[in-house]
């Protein structure tokens, strides 16, 4: 089991592994995983050692790690992981966003959540830990592979029972639960993070999953900052695209009276809304 220690540092460390979503590099990834961790099992000494005064680095800013907490294989093998990948690993909210997503559920006693856009996990993990024990995550992700590059550090944290992961394109599996959801199964809280231009397709669906009273988050919603300035040259194309799916969101949104919202800059801009009606 993860140690309280490791829990709130936990907070801290990006999930590593960034593998996008292609098939091949997620299998290098989950093999380095494997290899890492037979490595460092066995009292973790190697591990530790490579770790201490390592500097993680966070999107924003760096974080220093020391040595005492680092205290078990799980935080450690995560790390060794980072160091490995850390170049890669975009993909994943940074750790403070993490921190303020699991203040938030904690804050408003959520027991039923989904998480559309799941990857290797991280904000996952930080919603399952944030979460009581009988509470349920619907994850979705189009992607099994990546979740089950994280599935481990899941497991050893002991909260894999919460998740209920479904492989599928996000706009067809909201549906599903559209129709399969009653009124009092409705959700508390959901975070929303895979693909920016149906962001609008899953806000509609999610409306009527969410209950009212309840937070939809939406991450991403400043784009690396771009949303606030004209488009780029010399960027690679899906930036401008991205930036003009994420301006006509943010501008949908503002408009939208069923939900009272608040944008907030952190991580790459987490927009978050509360259903009124
Ligand atoms: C930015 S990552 C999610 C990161 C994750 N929330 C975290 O913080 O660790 C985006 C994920 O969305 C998934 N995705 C992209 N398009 C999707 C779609 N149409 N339906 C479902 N998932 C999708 C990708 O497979 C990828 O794993």
């Amino acid at each position: 089991m993860i140690s309280p220690i490791s829990k709130s540092v936990f907070c801290k460390v990006k999930l590593c592994i960034s593998t996008y979503w292609r098939p091949t590099s997620c299998r290098r990834s989950m093999n380095c995983l494997r290899s890492l961790e037979r490595r460092l099992r066995p009292g973790f000494p190697k591990g530790k050692q490579a770790f201490t005064n390592l500097t993680l680095y966070s999107s924003s800013k760096p974080f220093l790690f020391e040595e005492k907490n680092l205290c078990d294989g799980l935080l450690s093998s995560w790390i060794c992981l980072w160091h490995a990948f850390q170049s890669r690993a975009l993909m994943n909210v940074p750790p403070e966003e993490g921190q303020l997503l699991s203040i938030i559920l904690k804050v408003m006693n959520a027991k039923r959540t989904i998480e559309v856009g799941v990857f290797t996990g991280y904000s996952l993990l930080a919603t399952a830990l944030a979460l009581p024990e009988d509470a349920k995550i619907t994850a979705i992700d189009i992607s099994r592979e990546c979740y089950e590059v994280g599935l481990p550090f899941i497991k050893e944290a002991g909260v894999e029972h919460k998740i209920d992961f479904i492989e599928s394109d996000a706009v067809p599996a909201l549906d599903k639960l559209v129709h399969e959801v009653t009124e009092d199964e409705l959700f508390d809280f959901a975070f929303v993070d895979a693909e920016k231009s149906s962001y609008w397709e899953y806000h509609e669906r999610l409306l009527k999953l969410v209950r009212v009273g309840g937070l939809i988050c939406y991450d991403n919603t400043l784009w690396m900052g771009t949303v606030a300035n004209p488009p780029q040259q010399d960027v690679p194309d899906f930036v401008n695209s991205v930036r003009e799916a994420v301006l006509k969101f943010n501008k949908k949104l503002a408009g939208d009276t069923r939900v009272e919202l608040s944008q907030v800059c952190i991580g790459d801009g987490l927009t978050i809304c509360r259903r009124i009606a």
